[in-house]
């Protein structure tokens, strides 16, 4: 366990420096509501100086960053790999306290977050232009370049994992960013920056700026001198900075979340897919962009999968994240009041609440828990069917047929990610391909995370795709060249 002097103020780092700025925000422990430390409130002066020294490091005088080969990049991400794992311990710690997930999900997150690092790390010198057949007196190539300075405006619900999503595919690409991080959950985060500057990384190649989203990371999406703008968080916060980064045509990946699907029909293995059906909605308290939300469960087996899924509803404990229990608190009062006002509408709607989970018995008060629930009899195009609710509440619905599966799986306007479990190797492939989303998965949900393996959304649920060599190709651009000889 950590103490309160684990968590000391959070500075600023700009320029390889920890910087103080005048006011100051609280973190609060989401499993008990009690403040944990305070973190820097960075305004626009500080965004300008962290873009600045992102803008030195990579083509600056001291271009520092700039000046390291493909091969020394990856060496460099490769070494913090290791870093990391030999600090998993305190990150998961810091991960756990401050954003209230179980313990064992804080310590996945570290591992995933080593695990960007050795496979960015791993593909920094594997990545190349080509050769181009033209005229015969035409040698053509195309540099496939870093953009140069990259924005990077992340969520709370994992901060670790994103860290490492985006920071080492920009790294390895041979970018130099700012990040803003959420100011509900960066502990892990700077610890992280601390750990990179400590191991060598040349100062300004990474700079971070925490603060209000309407302050620091307005600031910085809104920033002539940024180059790419990556984004994760609500649809409505990426309307916006994606408006503010088409004002100086700042190319923008977006990652929004999503209301993805799981697909029951009655010939799947469900010892697999009942399990992962519940993990798909109860990780990190629903609090997951692609978090299997909807279930669709086919007419010949839906009450007896219902009946077997309010067994495991029931089962499921809420408490804080060093007891690892199935479930932790939400991450703030404004989202526990958000959620419980729209589970209260959809009750009043005539919808059925058919099991809920229980808070464990020594469960601190005073965090913000929502108990698991899973809700069934749901009128046909009710908001609880399409609008994510980033808790942990299953939705049930019926299908008669592949058709209707299908069609029912693409109404919403979200498109992240969706599970298929069926026997049927052909329903498996119509259905992949007849999916509007950035993921399917047959058979299992999720891939254990997969790091490899290119991720975004469709729709509202954003463009651009990270993670795999997607992810690195998303951080590089490519420049034609085509050379005339005799
Ligand atoms: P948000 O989208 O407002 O916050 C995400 C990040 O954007 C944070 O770092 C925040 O400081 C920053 N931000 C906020 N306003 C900004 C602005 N005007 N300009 C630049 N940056 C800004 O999300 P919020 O308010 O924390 O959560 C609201 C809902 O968003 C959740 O209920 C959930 O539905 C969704 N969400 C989705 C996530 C995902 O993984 N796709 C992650 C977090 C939230
Ligand atoms: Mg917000």
């Amino acid at each position: 366990m950590l103490k309160t002097t684990d968590f000391p103020p959070q500075q600023a780092l700009i320029g390889g420096d920890w910087v103080n700025s005048a006011t100051t925000l609280e973190v609060e422990a989401p499993a008990t509501g009690e403040p944990l430390t305070r973190i820097a409130r960075c305004q626009p002066d500080h965004v300008d100086a962290a873009v600045k020294a992102a803008q030195q490091s990579f083509s600056g005088q001291s271009g520092e960053w700039a000046s390291w080969s493909a091969r020394q990049r990856s060496e460099w991400l490769l070494r913090f790999a290791d870093t990391i794992e030999g600090h998993q311990e305190q990150l998961a710690q810091l991960e756990c306290a401050d954003t209230g997930k179980p313990m064992a999900q804080a310590k996945g997150d570290i591992a995933a977050c080593a695990r960007y690092f050795r496979f960015y790390g791993g593909a920094a010198d594997k990545l190349h232009g080509e050769t181009i057949p033209f005229e015969t007196d035409f040698a053509v190539m195309t540099l496939r370049e870093p953009y140069g300075v990259c924005a990077q405006i992340i969520p709370w619900n994992y901060p670790s994992q994103i860290f490492g999503r985006c920071v080492a595919a920009a790294l390895a690409a041979g970018n130099t960013i700012v990040l803003k991080p959420a100011e509900d959950a960066c502990l892990s985060v700077l610890r992280l920056a601390e750990l990179a500057v400590d191991h060598g990384l040349p100062a300004g190649a990474l700079n971070v700026v925490p603060g209000l989203g309407s302050e620091a990371g307005a600031a910085l999406a809104s920033h002539p001198d940024i180059d790419h703008l990556s984004f994760t968080g609500s649809p409505e916060t990426g309307t916006h900075v994606a408006q503010a980064a088409a004002q100086h045509h700042v190319p923008v990946t977006l990652e929004l979340g999503g209301k993805s699907p799981q697909l029951v029909f009655a010939d799947a293995d469900l010892d697999a897919a009942l399990p992962a059906v519940i993990k798909g909605i109860i990780q990190n308290a629903g609090q997951t962009c692609s978090a299997g939300s909807r279930l669709l469960v086919q007419r010949e087996i839906a009450d007896s999968v219902v009946a077997n899924l309010c067994e495991r509803f029931a089962a499921l404990r809420c408490d804080a994240g060093e007891a690892d229990a199935d479930c932790g608190p939400l991450i703030n009062a404004r989202q526990k009041a958000k959620l419980e006002e729209r589970l209260a509408a959809a009750k009043a709607d005539g919808i059925r609440v058919a099991a809920m989970g229980q808070l464990a018995p020594n469960a601190p008060t005073g965090g913000h828990f929502v108990l698991p629930q899973l809700l069934t009899d749901i009128p046909k195009g009710h908001e609880v069917l399409h609008e994510e609710l980033f808790g942990p509440v299953l939705v049930v619905q019926v299908f008669e047929d592949e058709a209707e599966a299908l069609a029912l799986a693409n109404a919403t306007d979200f498109g992240l990610c969706a599970g298929i479990w069926t026997r049927d190797g052909g329903r498996q492939l119509r259905l992949a391909k007849g999916i509007r989303s950035g993921q399917v998965f047959v058979n299992n949900y999720g891939a254990a995370g997969g790091v490899e393996l290119p991720f975004g959304g469709v729709g509202r649920s954003g463009h651009g795709r990270e993670k795999g060599f997607e992810g690195l190709r998303s951080y590089t651009r490519i420049k034609t060249v085509a050379i005339k000889h005799n």
